[in-house]
């Protein structure tokens, strides 16, 4: 049982494998967090609870005969708002008397098997686990406002997953503005915060930093998850390495506008908060509606390497839906950066060519292919073939391809419209434009309004036609600016506070619709590289581009700091030429393949243009990505070398399931002439068993892990290596 009621104490209790998470239930009603950590057992963590009278934090009315009773101080599992805890709030509403303040104390509880869903939303499912629900229902003393919190407890993965149902049980309307999914107190202890900040071409750049007295906020406002902030942070004691230490993870399921806030208070307690970005939403719920926020996954593990460990298997497991979850991914060519916007059918037909005959095993056409689009300027939205480029049509190319031996895939990016297309000519109203406003242009195009039914109902058309019409078996959904303009053309004045949300429900229901109407096509997101990286995305679609940026060592780093959420099977990966188109680094085609091989593997450059030499060594790429595959995709990452300073090269290890065979990567980023040698020790092993390294020599696990493995000497241009480590006996 994972989650049980104490009546005597009036706890409820959460636990999962290694780790317990208790609440409380106090004299007055509010629900008061005890605690999350390492597994209490059956003690009662509410013992190292002293109150005080704190000066300028106030007492509840109930407790105005005890100064020591204050919400200021209490750590709580979702605040009240406006009535004595003063540190950042979870929700606000306003009532028709113009009044926000509000007191959520308990009503009732349920313990229910399995996985709750949300309506509209992603959320982490239940895949043969144990898992129990916990509802909690609060209700505010003065209005008919209630919100129900729901736990998923997944016992075996030590998750817990959270997500808030606020609704109107009253007779006026109400209007949210701000519903936060989680709030997470650390009453106690010394935190650092890491998050994942970046740009487009340098996604998800790991940042520690102490916290400091004062709010934190990681958000973004961009109308997509973003490349600049991921949804995604990490609470850790100062101490913590990736091997031991204290660390919470929170990561939202959600791709569009989010927030977190994290505050270290006047008593040295932390909260943590993160839910929607308040700061474009306001929500109309009338009486009898309710609304849901999205879903936050949390963990608490020993160590950063046990926590990606655990986002890594639910993400596989529990979030990505696709039936490509655990399945071979096909080594796929795409055009992009071998031809970019121009190229002909006869093109296309000479890389297809070289690509089957290197063992490739996909062709993925991307932009460019359709009507009035040899550029970036023009053309979303029409979506039919360009008969200069494709003359005899895409059926026939996807023909051709086919009979070359390779599955074809498609790129399109159906949320977007060209200024200069007959959609928009038609459906000027389509797009998010403000009234009387020239919009804003990125790319020179404009955002389709997903929150309405009829644009969502012409896309699924067109993308079904697309998909009925022709044997397409990979999809590669693009997304290339964020939104702004934020205004729908179908909705009232009053309710435009929804459209940033009410854009994400559409965009998840076409997704569903499709996916559910095409299961056995490979879904690849992209939003001009990685910035909708999410674990919202990743519930349609099983990979994503990581990034535009195809430099090997670039991508060592946007790939080091992805792994902290996010498992190689959902990170689409590419050999690209040399020099790189990005970075102008030039690199070896080892170093590239190697840095690839950490992911959903493929290529992207003229094949046309490679030497014989250059041939050979793909066609053993791919057979050894081939045979590694599973490795990389089910088994455990661990990260030996970090971005501390002064690190000069980037080595980890897959190492799979029954750990009887590990793949060792190194890449050099810094070679040094008559340096110290490369020695690392290596993880997850079996203790007991014997292995055979890259071949060379045999050794027993536990030494390998306690006495370490030192790498030949590594030098020239950005240097890599790839051993296979295997069980003898
Ligand atoms: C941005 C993507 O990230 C690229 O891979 C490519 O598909 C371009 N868009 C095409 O416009």
């Amino acid at each position: 049982m994972s989650i049980r009621f104490n009546e005597e104490t009036r706890q409820l209790i959460l636990e999962t494998r290694k780790t317990s998470y208790q609440m409380k239930i106090d004299e007055l009603g509010y629900l008061k967090h005890l605690y999350y950590g390492p597994s209490a057992g059956t003690w009662n963590m509410d013992y190292p609870f002293r109150t005080y009278d704190r000066g300028f934090s106030g007492n509840p009315y109930d407790m105005r005969d005890n100064r020591a009773y204050s919400l200021d101080s209490m750590p709580q599992e979702y605040t009240s708002y406006g009535v004595g805890d003063f540190r950042i709030n979870t929700i606000t509403a306003s009532y028709p008397d113009g009044s926000r303040c509000a007191e959520y104390r308990y009503i009732s509880h349920e313990i229910r098997e399995g996985k709750y869903s949300i309506p509209g939303l992603p959320s982490a499912y239940d895949n043969g686990d144990t898992v129990q629900t916990l509802v909690v229902t609060l209700g505010d003393t003065a209005s008919n406002i209630r919100v129900r919190l729901y736990y998923g407890v997944f016992e075996e993965k030590d998750i817990i997953t959270r997500t808030a149902e606020i609704i109107n049980g009253g007779e006026e309307t109400v209007w949210l503005r701000k519903a936060a999914s989680v709030c997470l107190d650390l009453p106690f202890g010394k935190w650092d915060l890491i998050h994942f900040h970046g740009r487009h071409c340098m996604e998800r750049q790991p940042e520690r930093v102490p916290l400091f007295h004062g709010i934190h906020t990681i958000s973004s406002g961009r109308g997509m998850s973003s490349h600049q902030h991921n949804p995604f942070v990490i609470l850790c004691d100062r101490k913590t390495t990736e091997d031991s230490g204290a660390c919470y993870g929170m990561m939202m399921m959600y791709s569009g506008n989010h927030k977190t806030e994290i505050e270290l208070d006047q008593f040295d307690s932390v909260r943590a908060v993160m839910g929607l970005n308040d700061e474009r939403f306001r929500w109309e719920l009338e009486p009898g509606t309710s609304f849901f926020t999205p879903e936050v996954i949390l963990t608490y593990a020993d160590g950063l390497t046990e926590m990606s460990h655990n986002y890594h298997r639910i993400i596989q497991n529990n979030v990505v839906s696709s039936r490509y979850r655990n399945s071979h991914r096909p080594v796929l060519i795409n055009n992009w950066e071998a031809t970019y916007f121009d190229f002909t059918e006869e093109k296309l037909l000479e890389i297809a060519e070289k690509a089957a005959d290197l063992g490739i095993e996909l062709f993925v056409l991307d932009d460019g292919w359709f009507r009035n689009r040899n550029d970036d300027n023009a053309g979303l939205g029409d979506w039919t073939p360009d008969e200069h480029k494709l003359p005899e049509g895409l059926g026939r190319l996807i023909e051709k391809i086919k009979e070359k031996g390779l599955a074809f895939g498609l790129w399109i990016e159906p949320e977007m419209v060209s200024e200069d297309s007959d959609l928009y000519r038609a459906h000027p109203d389509w797009a998010l434009t403000a009234p009387g406003r020239a919009p804003m242009m990125a790319r020179n195009q404009l955002v389709l309004d997903l929150s309405r039914s009829d644009v969502r109902d012409y896309l699924f058309e067109t993308i079904s036609g697309l998909l009925e019409n022709n044997d397409i078996r990979y999809i590669k959904w693009d997304f290339n600016r964020p939104l702004s303009d934020v205004y729908s053309h179908s909705i009232s004045a009053e309710r435009q506070g929804e459209v940033p949300h009410r854009y994400y429900l559409g965009l998840y229901e076409l997704y569903d619709r499709l996916t559910s109407a095409f299961p056995d096509v490979l879904f690849e997101g992209c939003a001009g590289g990685g910035g909708r990286f999410d674990a919202g995305m990743l519930y349609y679609s099983p990979q994503i581009w990581c990034s535009d940026n195809t430099d090997p060592i670039s991508r060592l780093k946007i790939q080091y700091g992805t792994s902290f959420g996010y498992p190689a099977g959902t990170v689409s990966a590419h050999v690209s030429a040399s020099p790189n188109h990005q970075t102008g680094r030039r690199t070896t085609l080892e170093t590239r393949g190697t840095v690839a091989m950490t992911g959903a593997f493929g290529y992207e450059l003229d094949l046309t243009k490679l030497t014989d030499e250059e041939c050979k060594e793909i066609k053993e790429q791919i057979l050894r990505y081939r045979d590694v595959e599973s490795v990389i995709r089910e088994g455990k990452l661990y990260r030996l070398s970090g971005l501390e300073e002064g690190s000069r090269y980037f080595c980890w290890e897959y190492v799979s399931e029954d750990k009887n065979r590990c793949l060792l990567s190194i890449v050099v980023t810094d070679p040094l002439a008559n340096g110290p040698s490369i020695h690392v020790k290596l993880k997850g092993l079996l203790p007991d068993a014997v292995y055979s390294v890259g071949g060379e020599f045999e050794c027993p696990g536990s030494i390998l892990m306690e006495n370490g493995y030192t790498f030949v000497s590594l030098t020239g241009d950005y240097p890599a290596l790839q051993i296979d480590i295997c069980t003898v006996s």
